[in-house]
């Protein structure tokens, strides 16, 4: 097991924690770093008022001194400050009886489309919001905390993860993903779309809309587009079906709230694109090596291993399950029909999906990158590559 991370943390809980093993010894990593990462995935229209409460500190409270990963476990804390207003309601101690009388915020009716009714008989909770709190997508700025040590790791080595939006309800952002800024100077560039559309004519159709789906009380899901760049030829393998790292790419998309389909280059394109067009032909070296590609339609990866090429993920995301306008539900304490529980919610967060997805990436690439090449300080891998790399041009 060459890296592993867990979160812990309910929506409204005192904090959010996660612990990530693995990472070698020597990185540079501070806590404004993450911060800024962090601050990232709160960007976007349509999000509802939690942001806006929510600064998304992160404290790094073990495997770091002065400045430089020890090699041990990494811990990290995001404090949630509206959890001040939560507390009596998420407290840990037992409830006393008056306290459990009056309790607030009991969710008997669940929404349709989200983990509630099904969390609710598996787990035995009466009270959906004891499911709700973890199944809440607030748990992803741990994950977005987690995947920005990764993401400082691959920097070293000169990999790069961005993203942009390709698409949000109906309106769809022709742009290529060359035009995706990468460097960590130039990201501010995509940070201030609104929308993280590389075209402002689209992005400004998304934007209205977005507006349009708020009037009505409806939401919008869309498509998202994450990609990475400067990767050493060979991370992942063909040789068993559980090396393959789309399958890797693939889980950790799936894994993110309200993700329903993900694919890689041209993806579901490929079934109706015949042979000839679908593949990356070689063709022979400028010096530097035998082979180069001129296209990139497998997205970066064939045979389940990478090609060099930059990967190119795309994951669609449903429309959020939360809508001011309540779909039909049940109570289930009651059994009578009813409009389903109303959550304070956002009404479109593809563009934070976009910003997470670098961070599920990168945790996919450095556990790929530490698997094929292993050692316990930054500067063994770091030589390891540059070996790797000067090999990979001979062959
Ligand atoms: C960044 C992000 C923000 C989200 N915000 C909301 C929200 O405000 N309201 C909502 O109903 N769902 C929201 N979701 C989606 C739910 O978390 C998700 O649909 C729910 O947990 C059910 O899981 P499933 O869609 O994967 O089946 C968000 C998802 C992401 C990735």
């Amino acid at each position: 097991m060459s890296l592993r991370y867990l979160t812990a943390g309910e929506s409204h809980g005192r904090a959010l924690v996660g612990i990530i093993e693995g990472i070698p010894a020597g990185l540079a990593l501070d806590a404004a770093y993450l911060h800024r990462q962090a601050k990232r995935r709160k960007l976007g229209f349509g999000r509802g008022n939690r942001q806006n409460i929510e600064t998304d500190a992160i404290e790094i409270l073990a495997g770091v001194r002065f400045g430089r990963t020890l090699g041990s476990p990494i811990a990290l804390m995001i404090e949630n400050r509206d959890w001040r207003a939560w507390s009596e309601i998420m407290a840990v101690e037992p409830l006393s009886a008056e306290a459990e009388a009056n309790m607030r915020r009991v969710v008997t009716v669940p929404r349709p489309g989200h983990a509630d009714r099904i969390g609710g008989i598996k787990y035995a909770h009466g009270d959906m919001r004891n499911v709700l709190e973890r199944a809440s997508a607030r748990e992803t700025a741990a994950r977005v905390a987690l995947g920005s040590v990764a993401r400082r790791f691959l920097e070293e080595l000169g990999i790069r993860v961005a993203s942009r939006v390709v698409q949000i309800g109906e309106i769809v952002d022709r742009s290529s993903f060359d035009a995706i800024p990468f460097e960590e100077n130039e990201l501010e560039r995509i940070d201030a779309s609104p929308v993280r559309a590389l075209d402002e004519t689209a992005a400004a159709q998304m934007v209205a809309a977005i507006e349009r789906a708020k009037a009505a009380g409806d939401t919008l899901g869309g498509i998202v587009e994450v990609v990475a760049r400067g990767l050493p030829v060979g991370l992942g393998s063909y040789a068993h079906w559980d090396r393959r790292l789309e399958a890797e790419i693939a889980r950790a998309f799936m894994a993110l709230n309200a993700i329903k389909g993900v694919e890689l280059g041209l993806g579901f394109g490929l079934a109706a694109t015949p042979g000839s067009s679908a593949h990356d032909a070689f063709y022979p070296g400028d010096g530097a090596a035998k082979t180069v590609y001129r296209t990139n339609r497998a997205g970066g990866i064939d045979g389940g291993m990478t090609s060099g090429q930059p990967i190119v993920v795309r994951a669609a995301m449903k429309p959020l399950a939360t809508l001011m306008k309540p779909l039909d539900s049940v109570d289930l304490g009651t059994g009578e029909a009813k409009s389903a529980h109303v959550e304070r919610s956002d009404v479109c967060a593809v563009p934070a999906a976009a910003v997470i997805g670098e961070s599920l990436l990168a945790l996919v690439l450095a556990a790929a990158v530490l698997e094929k090449f292993g050692g316990d300080t930054l500067d063994e891998i770091a030589e390891r590559v540059r070996g790797w790399d000067a090999t990979v041009r001979a062959r």
